[in-house]
């Protein structure tokens, strides 16, 4: 046992910890979980997502270096086995992982690649990492007895279980079932880095928002004990045998965790580790925050800079499941109601990482109407609209011609809207984001509302400098909205005239008031950006 121990001691992370960096600026590296094939995708898979392909579109933006996200599907287990029923299971898994490719391309996620835990790389990646393990002396074969959740995956103590009335028991966590197992299993002794995880975890940003970093600190103190990794292959044949030893298959959930190594080039070309951020719902915190890290630290490498975990979505009040009906695929009617983008706007504008966010269709469509359609649609159409401007163009800005009072709180409002959305986009506060944009936007209605452009005479310098004003705006605004809606902003930067070169956020710190602004023709034809959706009542 103490050589053991001299030898656990010997690979400790913390001689790595002196080379962490904070999140890093060139490669930006994120990934979003790899979603399990035993159902289709549904909105909550699709937010995992969003939250994910935002952030690296905002880091696209900032740096305007290549970024790299990661997702995929999760194919093992006994779930899985059972979902593909009389099905081929790997026919059934070839299916149900190319509905989330389609789901992730309608939605624009712009992933580097997908990964699936059937793929021979992937299972090359896990052999190499228990090998690692098991050289490290952190795995060990014993008996191990407890509760397991066959519908979680998962073994919970007992002190997370609660007994029914009926003496049957359940995950306190998840409501699901758990039974007594024994069983004969391998064990990674999780115990014997509970210092080096205590060091990860003492940086507030390696779990955000705090709330979940509180959590998990409570979860430690709860103590580490060894974990089972395998279960034996009689009763989850549908998973990747322990190497050498077929009899028992890898844990689904050290299996999955793999896939964010598999796709950095583990094991013989591993590149940009550890991985920026992590982004999970709240369901999975535990096995990111505790489990990953601690694995990682036992091999030898650096745990993840930073998991990003989020709350989640309910369907008019209630949570999303099977019995109940109303589980909401994003490939179904909903993407024709509210369009994709106004999908993918709804989100991430009303999703947030603290709370559990509500899902109702006439909510979205007042929203989508309210602001997409109404507050930026109908700005662009003032200042594009044929009668106050007949020869399409951006006009020239000419500061004497308006009164400085009046435009000044527009003024001040673009002028700090930059600051404000990128230290919210940096927080995945996404909603926030898309706040102060909106009450740009009002600022922005109301300018000129109040300045009345119609009433002015055509060509007036005045009417030009309003109508400049207005076409600055719609740049600020389109340039900072770009990682959530995407591609509703290239058509709206593309009409009014912004080269493809000039939609960074370095962009933004020059404004048409910094400098000569010359008049300018708007490029393509009328455009309707956000058409009003029926009814929304
Ligand atoms: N396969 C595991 C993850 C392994 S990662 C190494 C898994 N898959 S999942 O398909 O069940 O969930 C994938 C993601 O979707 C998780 O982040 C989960 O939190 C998220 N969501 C599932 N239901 C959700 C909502 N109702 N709302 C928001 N996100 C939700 O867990």
């Amino acid at each position: 046992m103490e050589r053991i121990l001299q030898k656990v001691a010997k690979c400790r992370w913390s001689r790595l910890a002196a080379s962490r960096r904070p999140l890093s600026t060139s490669n930006f590296f994120i990934t979003t979980p790899i979603f399990y094939v035993n159902a289709s995708p549904h909105i909550g898979h699709l937010y995992t997502s969003l939250v994910a392909d935002a952030a690296q579109r905002f880091q696209r933006l900032l740096t305007k270096n290549v970024s790299f996200l990661s997702t995929g599907t999760d194919e093992h287990g006994s779930k899985v086995e059972k979902a593909a029923g009389k099905m081929d299971t790997q026919q059934y898994c070839d299916k149900i992982s190319s509905q989330y490719v389609e789901m992730l391309s309608m939605y624009s996620v712009d992933y580097s690649t997908f990964v699936r835990t059937t793929s021979l790389e992937h299972k090359k990646a896990v052999h190499a990492f228990w090998k690692r393990l098991n050289d490290r002396n952190f795995i060990y074969t014993g008996e191990y007895s407890g509760w397991y959740c066959e519908a979680d995956e998962a073994f919970v103590p007992e002190s997370r279980t609660e007994k029914l009335a009926d003496g049957s028991r359940v995950s306190a966590e998840s409501g699901r079932q758990v039974d007594w197992t024994c069983e004969e299993n391998f064990l990674f002794r999780m115990s014997a880095v509970q210092s080096d995880f205590s060091h990860w975890l003492k940086d507030p940003s390696a779990v955000q928002p705090s709330k979940f970093h509180s959590l998990v600190q409570l979860w430690v103190q709860e103590g580490f004990h060894d974990v089972s990794i395998t279960r034996p292959s009689h009763r989850v044949p549908w998973g990747i045998p322990v190497p050498e030893n077929p009899q028992h298959s890898i844990y689904v959930w050290m299996d999955a965790l793999v896939n964010y190594l598999t796709v950095a080039g583990f094991p013989d070309n591993l590149q940009n580790w550890p991985a920026d951020v992590h982004v999970v719902g709240k369901d999975i915190l535990r096995f990111h925050a505790i489990l990953w890290p601690s694995l990682l630290i036992a091999a030898g490498l650096e745990p993840p800079r930073q998991i990003q975990c989020h709350s989640h979505w309910k369907v008019d009040g209630e949570k999303m499941s099977k019995s109940r009906g109303n589980v909401i695929d994003p490939r179904g009617q909903i993407g024709s109601t509210l369009t994709h983008e106004g999908l993918r706007y709804f989100l991430l504008r009303e999703g947030t990482n603290h709370s559990d966010a509500n899902f109702s269709q006439v909510k979205a469509m007042n929203i989508l109407n309210a602001e997409l359609a109404g507050k930026l649609g109908n700005l662009l159409n003032r200042c594009t609209g044929k009668s106050l401007n007949p020869r399409q163009i951006w006009p020239a800005f000419v500061e004497a011609a308006v009164e400085a009072q009046e435009v000044a709180p527009l003024i001040a409002a673009l002028q700090e809207l930059p600051a404000k959305a990128k230290q919210h986009y940096a927080a995945f506060n996404f909603y926030k984001a898309v706040d102060e944009v909106i009450l740009v936007l009002q600022v922005a209605n109301k300018f000129f509302e109040d300045q009345k452009p119609w009433t002015l005479a055509r060509d007036s310098a005045e009417i030009q400098s309003i109508l400049s004003l207005t076409f600055e705006t719609l740049r600020v605004v389109g340039i900072v909205l770009q990682p959530v809606i995407p591609k509703l902003t290239a058509r709206l930067l593309d009409r009014i005239s912004v080269p493809l070169e000039k939609r960074f956020w370095g962009d933004l710190e020059q404004f048409l008031w910094d400098g000569v602004k010359t008049e300018q023709p708007l490029k393509s034809e009328k455009l309707t950006l956000f058409p009003r959706l029926g009814d929304g009542k």
